[in-house]
């Protein structure tokens, strides 16, 4: 269609949310199906940051907000910055938008000129790549093999910003979605050494944060030296630890003169957040009922059943998460040995999600062929019926149709 620009046409929906819909549709239509494709906790938002929403309402504050958000928002996301992550910010480093995605093309927006290259580890979250094209710079994307565990490693870093005419930003994120591991200490003081050493700004997306097992710790990059704060822009949310992905408001922290223009950016395009929503979330960040540890302890149950359930199915081999609430097994044998035809994750999903009613996203999607990916929030009835279906479908493959 001439009428479409071209960054239109490139455009692709959103895979994760492509399998949502479908999955969703064949349920209205009365069909069992299990969902594991959802990238949303499946828990309701906590009862006290209900109750300050509705006194907002009460309160009216339902105007226009200042575009980069409240001052009472930003000072408790100063303080949260202070609290997790040892990070002292000023209200000036603080942006406010409408959802941790909307935080991240701010970001790319601000910083990237036609043809700056962003080099993105894979697997990767699916919106990274789209969001880098919408800025017409270049995703560059970088490897993290299984056998290291889905992280990649500073000389790996190295070696492919030497490959690379105009390296401008590095993507991390940790935890991973798709992959659920996080980095340590060590591994992010080596990888920001190559991306100061390279004058490349770090984009690092925590939104995950509030989401890991067996005693992880998670680490912002920013927080390894002052140097580091300075060329990092942090990323976070309210949608994943408080379970108010319906709510959209995300934030970024990071150095004054790439906020304030993100901030110039947003109030050209979408204003501010919801005026209620801020008002919820400064009572979501400063206060406490105990809900987030809740629903991170029912996550890390599931976790370890569906990691054992998976890795206990001939031929599938998962490592374990240790954040987010993602798993991502590799299939590839079954995609090399099968009697269907079947030879790459979206086909298999498309072949679970008909035969099976198992919503899964294909690997593929997060650069990851010959793996699927769980979303684990589901409840563990779910989670142990869908791995029982999941087996079925599988070896249902190794027979002739
Ligand atoms: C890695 C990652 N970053 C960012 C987001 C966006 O979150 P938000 O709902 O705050 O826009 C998601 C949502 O799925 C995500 O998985």
């Amino acid at each position: 269609m001439k009428r479409l620009s071209h960054r239109a046409r490139c455009m692709q929906p959103s895979p994760t949310l492509k399998v949502s819909a479908l999955a969703k549709k064949m349920m209205k239509e009365g069909i069992e199906v299990i969902n594991f494709g959802v990238g949303e906790p499946d828990f309701n938002t906590p009862e006290y940051i209900k109750q300050s929403a509705k006194q907002a309402i009460d309160n009216n504050y339902t105007r226009y907000t200042p575009s980069a958000g409240i001052p009472e928002l930003k000072q408790a996301i100063i303080r949260k910055f202070q609290r997790d992550n040892g990070l002292n910010y000023e209200a000036e480093n603080i942006l406010v938008s409408p959802g941790a995605k909307a935080s991240l093309i701010n970001v790319l927006m601000t910083v990237c000129d036609p043809r700056d290259e962003v080099v993105i580890p894979t697997p990767s979250w699916v919106s990274y790549e789209s969001q880098v094209w919408l800025c017409d710079a270049h995703p560059e994307l970088l490897e993290a093999t299984m056998s290291n565990n889905f992280k990649i490693t500073a000389a790996q870093l190295s070696a492919k910003v030497k490959t690379l005419s105009n390296p401008k930003v590095l993507i991390l994120n940790s935890p991973n979605n798709p992959t659920g591991m996080v980095y340590s200490r060590e591994e992010l003081q080596s990888i920001g050494e190559v991306c100061l050493e390279n004058d490349m700004i770090i984009l690092s997306d925590e939104i995950y944060e509030k989401l890991i097992y067996d005693g992880n710790q998670h680490i912002s990059i920013a927080s390894l030296s002052r140097e580091l704060q300075d060329n990092t822009v942090v990323v976070n949310g309210v949608s994943k630890a408080y379970a108010m992905t319906g709510w959209r408001l995300g934030y970024m922290a990071g150095p004054e003169a790439i906020v304030k223009k993100a901030s110039e950016i947003q109030s050209h395009t979408t204003s501010c957040v919801n005026s209620i929503t801020q008002r919820a979330c400064v009572t979501a960040l400063d206060e406490d009922d105990g809900s987030v540890e809740k629903m991170r302890q029912e996550f890390s149950r599931r976790r370890d059943f569906m990691c054992s359930g998976l890795n206990g199915i001939a031929h599938v081999n998962c490592v374990k998460p240790q954040g987010a609430f993602y798993i991502m097994p590799d299939v590839s044998w079954y995609l090399e040995n099968n009697q269907r035809g079947i030879t790459s994750s979206e086909e298999l999903c498309q072949y679970l999600l008909t035969n099976y009613h198992l919503a899964l996203v294909a690997g593929s999607a997060f650069r990851a062929e010959g793996f699927v990916r769980f979303s684990y929030a589901n409840s563990l009835d779910n989670i142990r019926k869908g791995i029982e279906w999941f087996d079925q479908g599988l070896q249902s493959l190794l027979k002739k149709s």
